[in-house]
């Protein structure tokens, strides 16, 4: 994909599905009873990945119009899948689906791409095997491909080693088949969209303090889901907002739960012009429109709990703090290393290439900003967020940016470059 800078961005858009709602939608609404109509579904590969996954445990998904249909089955509907089940390159699918495949009465076989058989499972693997949960792979620690023999679980009390909302997901998802409570103790708070839907379609979910707390019930029901833009996607928008000269963006309709809001918290700190207006709450969910003007920034530090709240976010962060003026630290953000590549090396490795002054350094780097990029040919890594990530650096860099495997956005964000080059 060949990027040319613009000189200013004029444009108001509405930024694809939230990839994390889109997923919990079909997932929840396979275990619901009754019918569950998805509007605004991200018809991204990951997402797509979830929908055939639950087809070949026996649920009827179709697409009517422009909203995804799940026939969901109840809480114990689901069927013993003829097939391995593939996530491609979803650690979401991979993680959340084996919660529910623990505890259901048979056997599965997962698998996905190269950068998932590389992804650690056994964060999952641990807490799920104390709940009595059986799965195997071939080597020590669990990596894809494994097998899980589904089994009756007991309820645990579990304090997560990393903050990950995926691991949160997996022990609360089999907590909704086990006997007695489960609870997740959080070292820092995660996106809550697991909670949030869970609590709509009928599951008793209570959060106290850094604890969340799942009680069985006998059945979830259907519920209409709306899902919004998803903020990680609109990131990139909002970054080019500011960096980009004589510009506004104007991002419709995005989804702003406070466990997402990081990126905004950050630019703002860094100077950023964004103001969000026509806040409401759609099934328990923020959403407002994002309105991004020119700014002038300058450097900050990211990191303890901040981290969790703009993870998906740190490739196009720093982006920005290439662009700022002074130096932007990103700390405590090791969970880079383990997404669908090595992020602080990726990162660092494709922004040297446009003349980046950015030094890694154990958990994130340290970004001297205000040196101009000037363009050149990246890498994606085949990880969508490292490629949406340097085409956003090319937009403002000097000369034309050529990404080699940038196709790989179709992971999240389908349209993007439609979007950014039109
Ligand atoms: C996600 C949680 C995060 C995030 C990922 C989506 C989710 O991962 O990076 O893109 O939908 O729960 P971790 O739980 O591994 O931090």
């Amino acid at each position: 994909m060949k990027i040319t800078p613009k000189k200013e961005i004029h444009t108001t858009i509405t930024v694809p599905g939230d990839k994390s709602i889109s997923h919990r939608s079909i997932m929840l609404g396979a275990l619901a009873k009754g019918t569950t109509e998805i509007e605004g579904f991200l018809m991204g590969e990951d997402c797509l990945s979830t929908i055939s996954c639950f087809q070949k445990l026996g649920i009827r998904i179709e697409q009517q119009k422009d909203k995804i249909i799940v026939h969901g089955k109840g809480l114990h509907g689901l069927t013993a899948p003829t097939e391995t089940l593939d996530v491609g390159n979803s650690g979401t699918t991979l993680r959340l689906i084996s919660g529910i495949l623990s505890a259901q009465p048979f056997c599965s076989h997962l698998t996905g791409d190269a950068s998932i058989q590389k992804r650690p499972m056994e964060r999952i693997a641990v807490p799920l095997r104390q709940m009595g949960a059986v799965l195997k792979g071939s080597s020590d620690k669990l990596f894809a491909p494994f097998a899980i023999e589904g089994t009756a679980l007991k309820g645990i009390t579990y304090a997560l080693p990393m903050a990950s909302a995926q691991v949160k997901s997996a022990i609360l998802l089999a907590g909704l088949f086990a006997k007695g409570e489960t609870i997740v103790i959080e070292p820092e708070p995660t996106r809550d969209h697991t909670e949030i839907m869970l609590r709509c379609m009928g599951a008793e979910i209570q959060k106290i303090g850094n604890e969340i707390h799942c009680k069985p019930v006998p059945e979830l029901y259907a519920h209409k889901i709306v899902v919004p833009s998803d903020i990680s996607s609109a990131a990139y928008f909002i970054v080019l907002g500011c960096i980009c000269e004589n510009s506004e963006i104007i991002l419709k309709n995005v989804g702003i739960n406070p466990t997402r809001t990081g990126i905004l918290d950050a630019l703002l700190a860094m100077g950023a012009n964004i103001h969000v207006k026509n806040e409401t709450i759609i099934n328990g969910e923020k959403i407002g429109d994002i309105i991004v003007t020119s700014s002038k920034l300058h450097g900050t530090t990211i990191g303890g709990a901040e981290i969790p709240r703009l993870i998906d976010e740190i490739p196009v962060l720093a982006v920005a703090g290439c662009f700022a003026q002074g130096t932007t630290i990103i700390k405590d953000a090791q969970e880079l290393k383990v997404k669908e590549s090595n992020r602080i090396k990726t990162i660092i490795a494709e922004l040297k290439k446009f003349g980046a002054n950015i030094t890694e350094t154990d958990d994130g780097m340290i970004i001297q900003g205000g040196t101009p990029l000037k363009g050149c040919t990246v890498e994606s890594h085949q990880d969508h967020r490292i490629a949406m990530a340097m085409a956003v650096a090319g937009m403002c860099a000097s000369g034309q940016t050529e990404i080699r495997n940038a196709e790989c956005v179709t992971i999240s964000f389908p349209n993007f470059f439609d979007l950014l080059l039109k």
